[in-house]
């Protein structure tokens, strides 16, 4: 059995990467996270002697990075702990992956750009974050790149799964309120962390390295993919279109967001046949799990 060591693996996708590897037999899954639990290696990412002693402890196949600093707006007063999490900790898996031979995947986001553009986003488009989250994590794509042999970043977007997201916050919002107000004028692809651990997975067993985007196909704005949500639970919940600027006036947000985050999957079509799902056949598919 392949050995590997997944970080953040109490997180939304490392949750989906065990529901993934798990049902095929063919790996041996060594989950760590930051707290320990049941079943869980305690590993601080940010502590490199940590993390070169579990990989030579364990020598894995490959380590899969899920491990994240993600409160976008936390971080804009808590930037060390950002640049710790998600620029340091990827530094350290990747020197702890090319010491002992290992493959890593290490995800990154849409938020590495400005948002400014009118086109999907390759990954030959420059960045230019604007937060303090895209910085680090910008800087630690940088890292991965610097300090890791075979390595796979994967650039996703909107993430939900089984753990705190867009999706349940909006649900949760529906059962108090008859009305709710959802920005319109930012566009992105929502993405199931299923997609995303469909996708690491096809990618993990091949030697097609390098930097990759990796989102769901379609895109939409977050009011109309409330809509879709909420149609598909079968809420009546109205959803008021309102722009970031009427948005912010009444619920100040410390970080910007990118206005245009969509992204095309390019190197993945360039370089293989995988396909994600389209954004609506995912959500469908989410939404049958959770609410039936
Ligand atoms: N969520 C999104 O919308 C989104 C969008 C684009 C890209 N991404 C990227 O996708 C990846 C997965 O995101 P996610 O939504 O699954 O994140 P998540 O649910 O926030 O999970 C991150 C996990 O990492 C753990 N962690 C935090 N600090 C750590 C440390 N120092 N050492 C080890 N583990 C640590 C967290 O533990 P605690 O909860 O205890 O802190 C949590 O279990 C991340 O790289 C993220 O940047 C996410």
């Amino acid at each position: 059995m392949k050995k590997i060591i997944v970080t953040g693996c109490n997180g939304q996708l490392g949750r989906a990467v065990n529901l993934e590897l798990g049902k095929t037999g063919e790996y041996e899954l060594v989950n760590t996270d930051v707290f320990e639990g049941e079943g869980i290696t305690p590993l601080d990412i940010t502590n490199v002697d940590s993390v070169v002693a579990l990989a030579r402890e364990v020598k894995p196949y490959a380590i899969i990075n899920c491990a994240a600093y993600t409160a976008v707006d936390a971080q804009e007063s808590d930037v060390d702990l950002a640049y710790k999490i998600n620029a340091i900790g990827p530094r350290n898996l990747s020197i702890a992956a090319t010491d002992t031979d290992a493959k890593l995947v290490h995800i990154s986001t849409d938020y590495v750009f400005a948002g400014d553009g009118n086109k999907p986003y390759t990954e030959f488009d420059k960045t230019g974050p604007v937060s303090k989250y895209g910085i680090t994590k910008l800087a630690g794509e940088q890292f991965v790149e610097k300090f890791a042999k075979n390595y796979f970043t994967i650039r996703t977007a909107w993430l939900y799964g089984d753990g705190k997201n867009f999706v349940k916050t909006m649900l949760g919002l529906s059962e108090k309120y008859d009305e709710v107000s959802v920005v319109c004028d930012q566009l992105g692809t929502p993405t199931s962390t299923y997609e995303l651990a469909r996708a690491i997975h096809f990618l993990l067993e091949t030697e097609n390295y390098g930097l990759f985007h990796g989102t769901c196909e379609g895109d939409t704005n977050w009011a109309d993919f409330t809509e879709e949500i909420f149609r598909l639970a079968g809420k009546n919940t109205k959803v008021n279109h309102v722009t970031s600027a009427e948005y912010s006036a009444k619920n100040p947000q410390a970080a910007p967001r990118p206005a245009y985050s969509i992204l095309e999957n390019y190197m993945l079509k360039l370089t293989s046949d995988f396909m994600f799902a389209d954004w609506h056949d995912a959500i469908e598919r989410y939404l049958k799990e959770l609410v039936g």
